[in-house]
């Protein structure tokens, strides 16, 4: 088995630093083989840096996942394009998008493909992200393990995601919307799946911000600056099992680290 491990969205300095604290224990402990780790809001601020991008990969993850705010800060622009393991939502415009959606690790003489996908139910408007996938399956081999990150908002979107993939890739994982949802299952045609894995930051706040400059924003319709949440914070992220010669998922495991 391909023990693969997603986490979701990981939020400022305060969820980097909570996930170096806690990840090599954690892939010691269920002995995981692959990490993948939603980065897109891992930079003070907003977005990816080279450091916090750095960070991540320093601190145990093998494949950084991005999404919406993939290209919020331009000082990535080139480390999406040089980093082999950093990925952008494959269904941007080809060509003149910075970096790109798939990747490929070398794992217990497997290709392990890992694939980023972006909704466009209240996203942008890019590629159809079901024909996007359709495109690049056509270049997998039948042999190789296939994982997607499907960065959405919809849970329509992303639970349609994963039947449509149902058979055809070995696990899909929705992430962006840094609430974990309780519907993690193997799919009939033994394709792991959850809807979101959730978040790795501050555990009061609201996707990771203060909850108090959330609520100005929806109650006084001005902009505000975000700020990210203090305090204590968790980890949230789902555990697949992967046979290694049928590449279905035979295992799924939710887990919240605090
Ligand atoms: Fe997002």
């Amino acid at each position: 088995c391909i023990r693969d491990r997603a986490i979701g969205d990981v939020v400022g300095k305060a969820g980097c630093e909570f996930l170096r604290s806690k990840l090599p224990q954690i892939k010691k402990d269920y002995d995981i083989d692959l990490v993948i780790a939603n980065g897109e809001n891992s930079a003070e601020g907003n977005g990816i840096t080279p450091h916090s991008a750095n960070f991540l990969f320093s601190s145990g993850v093998d494949v950084i996942t991005t999404g919406n705010h993939a290209f919020r800060r331009k000082e990535i622009y080139n480390y999406l394009s040089d980093n082999e393991y950093i990925l952008r939502p494959a269904n941007y415009p080809e060509g003149s998008t910075p970096g790109k959606g798939v990747c490929k690790i070398d794992m217990l003489k497997r290709n392990v493909i890992i694939v980023n996908l972006l909704g466009t139910i209240y996203m942008e408007s890019l590629d159809n992200p079901l024909e996007k996938i359709d495109e690049i399956l056509k270049h997998v081999s039948e042999n190789d393990i296939v994982i997607v990150d499907f960065h959405a908002e919809t849970t329509s979107e992303k639970r349609a995601m994963g039947f449509y993939l149902d058979g055809k890739v070995s696990a899909v994982f929705g992430t962006h919307t840094h609430v974990m949802t309780a519907d993690e299952s193997i799919l009939k045609n033994g394709t792991g799946y959850i809807t979101d894995v959730g978040m790795t930051g501050p555990i009061n706040s609201v996707l990771g911000i203060k909850p108090e400059i959330i609520i100005k924003k929806l109650k006084e319709k001005m902009p505000v600056k975000f700020e990210y949440g203090e305090g204590a914070c968790k980890m949230e992220c789902v555990l697949f099992d992967i046979d290694l010669h049928t590449r279905k998922t035979v295992g799924i495991k939710r887990l919240i680290i605090t």
